[in-house]
């Protein structure tokens, strides 16, 4: 896919990896419209990137959702690629019953019904371009469960799976499905007060993210993600244990 010329929705776009997605699409040469709920976060991103275009919504709200939609079509028409990237993370100690469940953080809300909301919202939008892509942000911790996060793991297994079905609906149309698979980021995700030292940074990944599209390598998994993704596949069993022997 081309990767310039484009008009660029990215959710949860003021921190992070959308944060640095949207820097990296801006020098590419993009319209690039971010969104998420907390205003001063949006604020501080405008100031950093210049020429960014900013949206207060919480995804998980379908008034939100719809009022994103309405404004988008009224002043970027031309918007043609969704990257559904916003997403929350909680730990869970299922044995404590509900007590045990994160009360703080909306996952599923979050991380897979808000992605298959926008994406139909914008679907029929997309049909009447010449080129658009959908690209959802996953994990490796969606092919290989960490026990901790139990529900943070499905609902990016659940967004992967939904992205293949996604993938093979729209071929032959002009929407482009791409899956984004981060390794450990450097990033405030779960609610680390600062963004921690261990874990890639979040601007070498876009990076890597722009390239791939670049190439049209739709399934996009990053790092150390890679060998979960591979894992997964030649060996689940040792993977998963492998990866739950650290907590
Ligand atoms: N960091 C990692 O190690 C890692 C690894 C694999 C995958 N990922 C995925 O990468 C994506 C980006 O996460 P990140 O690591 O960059 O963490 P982050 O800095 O915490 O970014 C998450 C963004 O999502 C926004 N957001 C959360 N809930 C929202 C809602 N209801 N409506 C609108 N925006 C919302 C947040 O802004 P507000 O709070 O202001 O709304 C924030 O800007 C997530 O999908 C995450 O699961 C991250």
């Amino acid at each position: 896919m081309n990767i310039k010329g484009n008009t660029v929705l990215i959710t949860g776009g003021a921190t992070g990896i959308g944060f640095a997605l949207a820097e990296t699409f801006l020098k590419a040469g993009n319209v690039v419209i971010i969104c998420g709920r907390r205003q001063n976060k949006l604020d501080a991103a405008r100031n950093k990137l210049r020429g960014v275009h900013t949206f207060t919504c919480d995804v998980t709200k379908k008034a939100d959702r719809q009022a994103l939609f309405r404004w988008t079509e009224d002043k970027f028409p031309g918007l043609n690629i969704l990257i559904n990237n916003a997403g929350v993370q909680g730990f869970a100690d299922l044995k404590k019953g509900l007590q045990g469940l994160p009360h703080d953080v909306n996952e599923i809300g979050t991380n897979l019904v808000a992605p298959i909301q926008l994406s139909a919202q914008f679907t029929p939008s997309f049909l009447k371009k010449d080129a658009a892509a959908i690209i959802n942000v996953t994990s490796g911790l969606g092919f290989v469960p960490i026990a901790s996060m139990p529900i943070y793991c499905a609902t990016k297994a659940a967004l992967h799976s939904f992205t293949l079905s996604q993938r093979r609906q729209f071929r032959n149309t002009p929407i482009l499905v791409f899956e984004i698979i981060p390794p450990m980021v450097a990033t405030e995700l779960g609610g680390q007060e600062s963004a921690t030292a261990r874990g890639m940074n979040p601007a070498v990944l876009a990076d890597e993210v722009l390239n791939a599209i670049a190439e049209d390598k739709f399934e996009i998994p990053i790092g150390e993600a890679s060998g979960l993704v591979e894992g997964s596949k030649a060996n689940f069993e040792a993977t998963f244990q492998r990866l739950n022997s650290w907590g």
